[in-house]
């Protein structure tokens, strides 16, 4: 409990007033969490070219440094317009450093662990990770005044949804599994902070099922172990590292008897944050949205025509594509045929699930722009330049030595009470949960309540498979050396 001056500086910092978004974006620093990860890269991407600054905090516990590296070559940003840090979002002290070394006005907020089949195994660090974080996060946020944030929410808060096309109205269902709990949990969190400080000018994002890569090839995603979702399980089987897909269903009441899903490329998932944070800023949208979105609230304009209140939007193509669409498209991208087998219906899974995103064209002005084709062709050129992902000779050479160039190396910090403190415990284990998770049987990743997955078997390293076919040469040549020497 707070008492005396405590509690007066507590009630100050609580009601301190909100960074302003009325500025350029070359005045406005974002802070990218989790930033290093999949669609995080892509956004930074987008940022550094609407001509954002922009602060990366990721503890790489699901991605790898080079990210940044090669964040930098597509965009040319050699200097601390891009700054990195490595550190978890759940350690206090590293995130006020980062806070009181950088003047920031937002935040994007992607941080987290997000494989369903796994939560359901580690819901204790699932919670810890993705509650306590955004806690820690948002705590430390509005101590300096940011209350501007971005919520990488997911479609799974519908769970079962009541109608389709998914709109914003139709109502949150209870989350099957601790991953779907985290989101809906956060968004709620983050719905009351607002409504306990209407300072905070929140947005939730409802992503569909982001695929694709920067056209470059430079970036994409990067699973560690078996892939959980449906296309990079597909682009390892076309690179030759997995020998097949199993697709679950083909007697859904759909045309080609596959589930539909709505897959949206990741960098116009990434353009979706950029009009955001113009959204928020009130560049762009209507006065208000109450009334269009089932939970959204619209708080008082602020006297700088920026917003306040918790816009909530989904962000998809509002078109579904089935399993043998998406399977289809990638052979035509890679130019040979995709093995796969049917299996049946997994328990849980829907037939169908796309979204409305006339809410996003009209606040926003954003609309998708890259159909599937253009998703698997990006896909397909990501997996081919980079077979073994960012775990490339050249980029290790690069975490080992930093980032080579003084413009870039001036830009990545570690902050140092990260290694020390309680939660690296929580990352280690963290590293532990991903890497193992290839093995779990529905170990799905956020997009995939998608209808296919692995065909596990060859999921044992090369360098594991040679030391057991060694150790067996081994005990077979002893074995018959002892019956030798004892039949003498
Ligand atoms: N990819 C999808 O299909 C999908 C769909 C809906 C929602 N989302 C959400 O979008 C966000 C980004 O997803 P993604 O696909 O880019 O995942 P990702 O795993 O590639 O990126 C998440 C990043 O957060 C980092 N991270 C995790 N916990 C952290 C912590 N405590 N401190 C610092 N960094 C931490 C990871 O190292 C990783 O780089 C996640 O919150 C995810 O739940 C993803």
């Amino acid at each position: 409990m707070f008492r005396g001056s405590a509690k007066k500086r507590a009630v100050r910092i609580a009601f301190m007033s909100n960074k302003s978004l009325a500025k350029s974006p070359d005045n406005t620093t974002v802070l990218l969490t989790g930033g290093a990860g999949f669609i995080g890269s892509h956004t930074c991407v987008e940022l550094l070219n609407s001509g954002y600054r922009v602060v990366i905090v990721d503890d790489l516990s699901n991605s790898c440094q080079a990210a940044i590296k090669r964040i930098r070559t597509i965009t040319q940003v050699n200097d601390d317009r891009l700054v990195f840090y490595r550190a978890n979002i759940l350690d206090r002290e590293a995130l006020t450093t980062i806070f009181s070394e950088n003047n920031l006005d937002a935040i994007i907020h992607f941080a987290g662990f997000k494989a369903v089949g796994e939560s359901t195994q580690k819901p204790l660090e699932y919670y810890h990770n993705n509650i306590t974080g955004t806690l820690v996060l948002c705590d430390v946020a509005r101590s300096f005044g940011v209350k501007n944030i971005v919520f990488s929410s997911s479609a799974t808060v519908y769970g079962t949804p009541e109608f389709i096309p998914i709109t914003e109205m139709c109502p949150k269902h209870e989350p099957t599994n601790p991953y779907g709990q985290t989101k809906s949990m956060l968004e709620n969190i983050l719905t009351d902070l607002y409504k306990g400080d209407p300072q905070w000018n929140v947005v939730l994002l409802r992503y569909f099922n982001p695929i694709g890569a920067h056209e470059s090839g430079l970036i994409g995603e990067d699973p560690k172990g078996i892939p959980n979702n449906l296309v990079p399980y597909i682009a390892q089987v076309a690179v030759g590292k997995l020998p097949a897909l199993k697709v679950f269903g083909n007697d859904y009441e759909t045309p080609d008897g596959t589930g539909v899903r709505d897959y949206i490329h990741v960098v116009d998932l990434a353009r979706g944050h950029v009009r955001a944070l113009e959204w928020m800023a009130g560049k762009c949208g209507s006065e208000s949205i109450e009334g269009k979105a089932l939970g959204a609230f619209h708080g008082a304009p602020q006297p700088d025509g920026t917003r306040s209140g918790v816009g909530i939007f989904n962000l998809g193509t509002g078109k579904g594509s089935s399993v043998l669409d998406v399977i289809h498209a990638f052979s035509a991208a890679c130019g040979h045929d995709i093995p796969y087998t049917f299996e049946p219906r997994r328990p849980g899974d829907i037939a169908e699930n796309y979204a409305a995103c006339d809410l996003a064209a009209c606040e926003l002005g954003w609309h998708a722009r890259y159909d599937l084709l253009k998703m698997c062709e990006d896909s397909w050129k990501w997996q081919s330049l980079n077979p073994e992902g960012y775990n490339d000779p050249q980029d290790t050479l690069d975490e080992q030595g930093g980032l080579g160039n003084s413009g870039t190396a001036g830009a990545t910090r570690t902050v140092s009470a990260t290694s020390s403190r309680p939660t690296t415990n929580v990352s280690s284990s963290t590293t532990f949960v991903s890497s193992s998770s290839s093995h779990h049987a529905d170990g799905r990743s956020d997009s995939t309540d998608e209808l296919a997955e692995l065909a596990a078997p060859e999921a044992m390293p090369r360098i594991q498979k040679i030391v057991l076919i060694a150790a067996v040469i081994i005990i077979v040549v002893a074995v018959l050396y002892y019956n030798l020497k004892l039949s003498r």
